[in-house]
Parts: C-alpha cells; sequence; structure tokens
C-alpha cells in the first residue's frame, strides 16, 4: 500500500534511514526528532564496520545479522551517494586488532581461535607483519589479528547523506520536536501526541535510540527495554608519518577500555571508546580521557605529538540483551527499531531495509524475526 502514512519518531540514521527507504516509494513520511537530526548516537559513532573484531561468540544470531548487514553495504553506500549526490566516506582498509607484549598474546590467540571457530575470515599476524601493515604502530605490538573485512564509514558524512536523501525523496522532517505520547486506541497505533497537538498516522515506527523508553503511551509491559551506555571519544589531526589507514583496536581485557582508532579520509583520528551505565550523563571525565589516551599511546605512540581537535561523549542504545529490537509489537502498527548499541552504523542498512518492506508488505522476514520485541515477553 504506497500511501500510507507512517510516523517515526527519532531522526537518528535508524530513523533516517527507513524514512529515505519509504519516502522513495512515494509513502507519506514524518519524522518527529527531540534534537538536531542525526546529532546524538549516530553522530557520537566511530563508525566501525565491525562484526568480526565485535564478535559475539555467544550471540551468533547477531552476528549474522551484523555480517547480512555488511554485505549490504556496498548496496547502501551506492544507493545513498547517488541519491545524496556525495561520498559517505566508505573505506575498506579491514581492522587490525593488536596485542602488546606478551601478556597479551595468549589472550589474542584465545580470541582468534573463536573466531576461527566461528569461521571468520580472519589472519594471525606477527608484529613485524602487523607494522608491515600498519607502520605506525608500536615496537611493543608483538601479534595482531587481521579481520581483513570489517570495514569503516564516515558516519557524519552518512547523517548528512540521509538527512538530504530523506527530504530529497519527500520525507518530511521535524527537529526540536519531542514526540509526548503514541496514541493507541483498542490495541491499535492511531498517532502521536506532538508539541502542536496530536497528529492521526497509520503506522508509527519507534527508532528514538536511548530515549525509546520514554515516549508515553506505551504499555509497561511493552516498553522497549534500551538504556543509555555512555562512550567518551575524541579526535586528533593526523600529520605526516601517523597517517593511519587500517582500524587498530586494543584488546578488550588490557585495561578497563579497549581503545580503537579509526582514520578518516580528512585527516581526523577518531579514538574510542568508554563504555559506562551512567544514565543521560554526558560529561567528560579525566578518567574517561585518559583511558583512551593510554591506550592509543601504547598501540601508536606516535600519537603523543598530535593536536586534539575534539572531544565527545554519546549515549549508546543498549537493549537488555545487546541486539536491536525490530519489527512488530503486540500493539498493531506500533513497529519497533531500537537498541542498536555499539553497532548501530553497522545495522542501519539492514534496519532500513527490512522495516521498510515490513511496513510496505506487512511481512516480517527470517532475518529479523530473531530480534523482534518478543523475545523479552515470552
Ligand atoms: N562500536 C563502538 C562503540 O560502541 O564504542
Amino acid at each position: 500500500m504506497k500511501n500510507k502514512s507512517i510516523i517515526i519518531i527519532g531522526g537518528g540514521v535508524i530513523g533516517l534511514g527507513i524514512g529515505w527507504q519509504l519516502a522513495k516509494t512515494g509513502a507519506s513520511v514524518t519524522i518527529y526528532e527531540r534534537d538536531r537530526a542525526g546529532r546524538a548516537a549516530s553522530w557520537a559513532a566511530a563508525g566501525m564496520l565491525a562484526p568480526l573484531a565485535e564478535a559475539h561468540t555467544e550471540e551468533p544470531e547477531l552476528l549474522e545479522l551484523e555480517s547480512e548487514s555488511l554485505a549490504l553495504y556496498p548496496q547502501w553506500v551506492q544507493e545513498l551517494e547517488a541519491d545524496a549526490e556525495m561520498s559517505i566516506g566508505y573505506r575498506v582498509e579491514g581492522t587490525l586488532i593488536v596485542g602488546l607484549e606478551a601478556d597479551d598474546t595468549d589472550q589474542l590467540r584465545h580470541l582468534y581461535e573463536a573466531q576461527q571457530h566461528l569461521g571468520l575470515d580472519v589472519h594471525w599476524l606477527n608484529g613485524r607483519e602487523a607494522r608491515e601493515i600498519e607502520p605506525a604502530l608500536s615496537p611493543r605490538v608483538t601479534a595482531a589479528i587481521h579481520c581483513v573485512t570489517d570495514y569503516q564509514v564516515d558516519n557524519r558524512l552518512m547523517v548528512k547523506a540521509l538527512q538530504y536523501a530523506y527530504q530529497a525523496s519527500g520525507g518530511i522532517l521535524h527537529e526540536n520536536s519531542a514526540i509526548e505520547k503514541i496514541v493507541i486506541e483498542n490495541g491499535v497505533v492511531s498517532g502521536v501526541q506532538t508539541q502542536d497537538g496530536l497528529r492521526e498516522t497509520d503506522v508509527v515506527v519507534l527508532a528514538a535510540g536511548c530515549w525509546s523508553a520514554q515516549i508515553k503511551g506505551v504499555p509497561d509491559a511493552i516498553q522497549p527495554p534500551v538504556r543509555p551506555v555512555k562512550g567518551q571519544m575524541m579526535a586528533l589531526q593526523m600529520e605526516e608519518g601517523i597517517a593511519i589507514k587500517t582500524v587498530i583496536r586494543t584488546l578488550r581485557a588490557r585495561y578497563p577500555t579497549s581503545v580503537y582508532l579509526v582514520p578518516r579520509s580528512d585527516g581526523r583520528l577518531i579514538i574510542g571508546a568508554t563504555s559506562e551505565e551512567m544514565g543521560f550523563d554526558t560529561r567528560l571525565t579525566v578518567g574517561g580521557m585518559f583511558e583512551l589516551l593510554r591506550g592509543a599511546w601504547e598501540a601508536v605512540p606516535g600519537v603523543y605529538e598530535l593536536p586534539i581537535l575534539e572531544t565527545w561523549a554519546g549515549l549508546r542504545p543498549g537493549s537488555r540483551d545487546n541486539a536491536p529490537i525490530l519489527g512488530k509489537t503486540p500493539v498493531k502498527n506500533l513497529i519497533y527499531a531500537t537498541g542498536h548499541y555499539r553497532n548501530g552504523i553497522l545495522l542501519t542498512p539492514i534496519t532500513a531495509y527490512e522495516i521498510a518492506k515490513l511496513i510496505l508488505t506487512g511481512e516480517t522476514s527470517e532475518t529479523i524475526i530473531p530480534f523482534q520485541l518478543d523475545r523479552f515477553l515470552k
């Protein structure tokens, strides 16, 4: 049904991506965004497309979803760059997970074996081989896992491209417009209460990231179990001699914070991230910044000389089991697309394509069945 009216709550990459896919078919789509579009987790992210490096060995269905979304990226990039008439900084140089000194080697080997057990495309490198790929790595790097197919995209460029493509396709965007309530009548969604009054609609998509559980009107039992998980980040300016090409990650258990370094085509080097249960607190802390700098400096000592361009903290929308919440709910025509936690940028294509398909055809594909809300209701 082409002329359905759809309201999407949340103008991050998930809401914009779904909205863009729907608006392109001629559907009537309106996004309500509490702040500026794409300026929350979508902006704070590092843009790593890393199902292998972040492999969830105990969560094979999530790994499968992430791998499927990564496989969609070339098509997604081509379609979005054509519609938005701009590059989104998709880069395919891969990722190195590095171990420092002998202490890390056992743990790195353990991770490598788990990845191999899952059949992932990973390669073991000694320190010299790792430095051949990335000369800026420390001489203390004794081993590395090369995740050749873990890529990256510039998430801030993707936000800009999605906003442009969505609006150019006829999608309506209201920024600084928080939704007060989802209106449900007799188990069917009928509209949303905005700051300017009631807006009726056929379908509501809840894509409000870590704010998803705060929208009133949804019965308590089916509130999405999503909470904010704080990540402190910074960006440095790369200079000659420290022009990193691959994404570099340190091991998870070396210090409280595993650090990643993500080189952008414009010369920025993104360093992240802490993982903190601090509610909606986005203040930077000395400890957080220290952990990032220590981890980055140990892996790539040359960062010591680099200027700091920016510091920030974002809030990941973490669900109870770390996987996204996608698809139908017990309320007719209320669709969830939230809880993407550490992988929102990676999971944007599959979420946008699958949720748009669900709304247009009424059919839930096999791909998203394991990620429906009902897994928490059993
Ligand atoms: N995916 C990286 C992070 O959440 O920090």
